[in-house]
């Protein structure tokens, strides 16, 4: 277990993690496991398509027929050897749980990888799933939207909305990883992403590769 990335708010601070039907699963796996074990309280939501990617990337498939907010925190904990204790997932159609509402409280929310799916329809407000709404939450409660998109080449419908979003206060931060540090392996790569969201988020991560050290 990573001992180095710690929590430098509260304990109890908890925040959302959007998986969208992007490429790069491995990237929100190895945040999640990186949150995990800083301490923080994850509301953990997968799109449909997410469902797909992680078949196709990584080889994790949820069981049929089972809810996702049952199967998915002992699928991850199992993956990536964490407690699943401090995570909580929901059907995107579960419009009772935390995420819905600005009044639950959380004031941090990573969307990684985003598809260009959601950023359009988080662009546009539409709310019409729960990864959509509790985006819309974070916007219109004037707090922490993080947006990790992933697709290349960029059309100017892509661009656009990013640029809107980023005009609304949300942090586009795209899975760009630079080479600067030397990567050596794929994992390299992911961890200098991974580094950058938690910068964002104020989680303490000493071990993070930094420019000019
Ligand atoms: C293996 C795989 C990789 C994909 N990669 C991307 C991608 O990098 N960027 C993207 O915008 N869509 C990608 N897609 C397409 C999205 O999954 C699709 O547009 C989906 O409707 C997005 O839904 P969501 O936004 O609800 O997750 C990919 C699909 C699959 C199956």
């Amino acid at each position: 277990m990573n001992q180095t990335a710690t929590n430098k708010t509260e304990q109890s601070e908890s925040l959302i993690v959007a998986v969208t039907g992007a490429s790069g699963v491995a990237y929100a796996l190895r945040l999640i496991q990186r949150l995990a074990e800083a301490g923080m309280e994850q509301h953990i939501l997968l799109s449909d398509a997410a469902r797909v990617v992680l078949k196709q990337e990584v080889d994790l498939t949820l069981p049929d027929h089972t809810p996702v907010a049952q199967a998915l925190p002992e699928l991850l904990a199992q993956h990536l050897r964490i407690g699943a204790e401090g995570m909580h997932c929901y059907a995107l159609n579960d419009w009772f749980s935390p995420a819905a509402s600005g009044s639950a409280g959380i004031k941090k929310m990573v969307v990684l990888p985003c598809s260009m799916g959601t950023l359009a329809r988080i662009a546009c407000g539409a709310s019409d799933n729960l990864i959509e709404r509790a985006a819309d939450v974070m916007l219109k409660e004037r707090r922490q939207l993080i947006i990790a998109p992933r697709e290349t080449p960029l059309s100017g419908i892509h661009l656009e909305n990013m640029l809107k979003l980023s005009q609304l206060g949300a942090h586009i931060i795209p899975l760009m990883p630079g080479f600067y540090h030397r990567p050596e392996t794929v994992e390299d790569l992911i961890d200098f992403m991974v580094d950058r969201v938690l910068d964002h988020l104020d989680v303490t991560n000493p071990e993070a590769q930094r420019w000019g050290e």
